[in-house]
């Protein structure tokens, strides 16, 4: 048990998440949710990214003037924390660039920079792309368009303020050279990597208050604000630092972001950091992007789908499955809604939802609606071979979750893999033991052999899917017996021991056998089959 910091980017305001970001978000929650589900000491920090020209012209053309730019970003703050409520997020805060605390961060931080000489002023001549939030040379845009989005340039000729950062280019290429697991995942910190073999520019930290003054002004320049991206870092040490949490979460271990932002947070990050005197983040993981088609996912585009939307139509459980199940975290992912029904009546419907309903039917047909006792012997060695089986895949799930999960390379997918590999045996052990056979020979022990081994696979599975799928968890767990609904106190005791054992890890989800005389509590299928 230790302690374990996450966290995501924080959007831009000027529209409503889709699911790009829902993606961000969901991930991100799973492995918080784990961490916790292990005893570890748990801070995972979401919030917004307020400040800027970006904001400045999306408030604008939302009718409001210069000046009101806090009152624009006021009405749009409430749909993503609405947005990530309705996903189950369970984030410990969320930040606002517009924060008082989180502005004080900022200052006290560039004047540390600015003291140790790494801030100069200077004069920019160049090209910035307003969507991107990015200057480029002459030789990174020859012609005039941004070579991330492809969009027109704006030119540029101004007075501004620069940081030094060529001068720990040499020190960032060691760091990560020494620490692999800095950049992930691997082809990602090549990328970085190749980057760094150029000599870094300076990058221009300010903005003239006369031209666009909607930022955090530079606390030794009052004519400036600070560009968008140096205060909008920053808010991964002032989150904890203004839940008074600094010094026990600092360093994070993840900052999950997508892969358009690398080089912000592998390059430019880690240089500010070295300049203000703060540790360094153990991990920078970039995932991929959801696509339309071919084409990146996002508000500029128009081509975004509506985290609500799927919500409302088919459950946060579904989404949240599908998002995580469906692609490797770091790869790509074309985003259609038939993959996502598809998913869901093959693996939630059919695969888990089935196996919890014919299992519990059985144990209503079969034991009048509570758990057999241990049958003792059973003579059938062919039923007693399958069940050994059974107990050895599913003893092997949580395994494979704790490594999946923990392994910098956080295979989300193939941890749901794992456990929906346990489920499909199960269901397939229902066919091939056939109660229905041993019922007829009237062999009861065999039934209650089945039965048994079925519940606790349900129950492992319950506690491994938690992380991901919440509620559904929770339904599992209540249906089969260990809910709230359960009323008889030394038996409810049995259930928040099973389940305390396996959070504190003391043998995992190991096969533990499930506990005799546990009243079920079947209720509606878990997941309705879509037509
Ligand atoms: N405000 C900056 C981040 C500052 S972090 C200190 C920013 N914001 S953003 O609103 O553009 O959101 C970026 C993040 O949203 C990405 O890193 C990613 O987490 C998520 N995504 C946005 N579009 C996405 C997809 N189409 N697919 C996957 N994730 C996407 O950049």
């Amino acid at each position: 048990m230790g302690k374990f910091y996450i966290t995501t980017p924080i959007y831009y305001v000027n529209a409503n998440p889709h699911i790009g970001h829902a993606y961000t978000q969901i991930a991100v929650d799973t492995l918080a949710r784990y961490h916790r589900m292990l005893g570890d000491e748990v801070f995972f920090l979401t919030g917004t990214d307020e400040h800027g020209e970006k904001i400045e012209e999306a408030c604008l053309k939302a009718g409001f003037k210069k000046g009101e730019e806090k009152k624009f970003v006021d009405t749009i703050v409430p749909g993503f924390q609405k947005a990530w409520k309705a996903l189950d997020i369970e984030y410990d805060d969320f930040i606002r660039t517009t924060d008082k605390e989180h502005e004080k961060e900022v200052q006290d931080f560039l004047q540390k920079m600015y003291d140790n000489g790494d801030i100069y002023q200077g004069e920019y001549d160049g090209w910035f792309c307003t969507p991107c939030e990015t200057f480029w040379t002459d030789t990174q845009s020859k012609d005039g368009i941004c070579p991330e989005c492809k969009r027109p340039l704006e030119r540029i000729k101004e007075k501004n303020y620069f940081f030094k950062m060529s001068k720990y280019q040499k020190w960032l290429v060691d760091h990560i050279n020494e620490n692999p697991e800095f950049v992930m995942p691997d082809f990602r910190r090549n990328e970085v990597m190749g980057f760094l073999k150029e000599e870094l520019n300076d990058l221009c930290i300010s903005r003239p208050k006369d031209r666009m003054a909607w930022g955090i002004e530079l606390p030794f320049d009052k004519d400036y604000v600070v560009y968008v991206w140096y205060d909008a870092l920053i808010n991964y040490t002032s989150g904890p630092r203004k839940n008074k949490k600094f010094e026990k979460f600092w360093p994070a271990d993840f900052h999950m972001i997508a892969k358009d932002i690398v080089r912000h947070h592998a390059v430019y990050w880690p240089i500010m950091l070295k300049s203000a005197g703060v540790d360094l983040p153990k991990t920078v993981f970039a995932h991929g992007w959801w696509k339309m088609g071919e084409e990146k996912m996002s508000k500029s585009k128009g081509n975004i789908v509506d985290p609500l939307e799927l919500v409302k139509k088919y459950g946060v459980d579904p989404l949240r499955y599908f998002m995580l199940k469906a692609i490797s975290l770091g790869m790509d992912g074309s985003f259609t809604e038939d993959a996502l029904v598809t998913m869901y009546n093959s693996d939630l419907a059919n695969d888990l939802g089935n196996l919890l309903n014919r299992t519990l039917t059985m144990v209503e047909k079969y034991f009048e609606g509570a758990s057999p006792e241990e049958p003792g012997d059973v003579d059938d060695v062919r039923q007693k071979e399958l069940s050994n089986e059974l107990h050895s895949i599913a003893e092997q799930t949580f395994h494979w979750v704790d490594e999946y999960l923990v392994n910098p390379k956080l295979l989300l997918k193939e941890a749901l893999e794992s456990i929906m590999l346990a489920v499909g045996r199960a269901n397939k052990y229902i066919e091939e033991s056939a109660p229905w056979e041993h019922s007829k020979k009237g062999n009861i022990k065999a039934i209650k052999l089945i039965i048994l081994d079925l519940l606790e696979v349900l129950r492992i599975t319950a506690i491994c899917v938690s992380p991901f799928i919440p509620s559904t968890a929770a339904e599992i767990w209540r249906q089969i017996g260990f809910g709230e609904m359960f009323k008889d106190a030394e038996k409810r005791q049995i259930a928040d021991e099973i389940m305390k054992e396996v959070q504190e890890r003391k043998d995992k989800a190991v096969w533990k056998g499930f506990p005799p005389g546990i009243k079920v509590a079947k209720g509606e299928p878990l997941f309705m089959r879509i037509k």
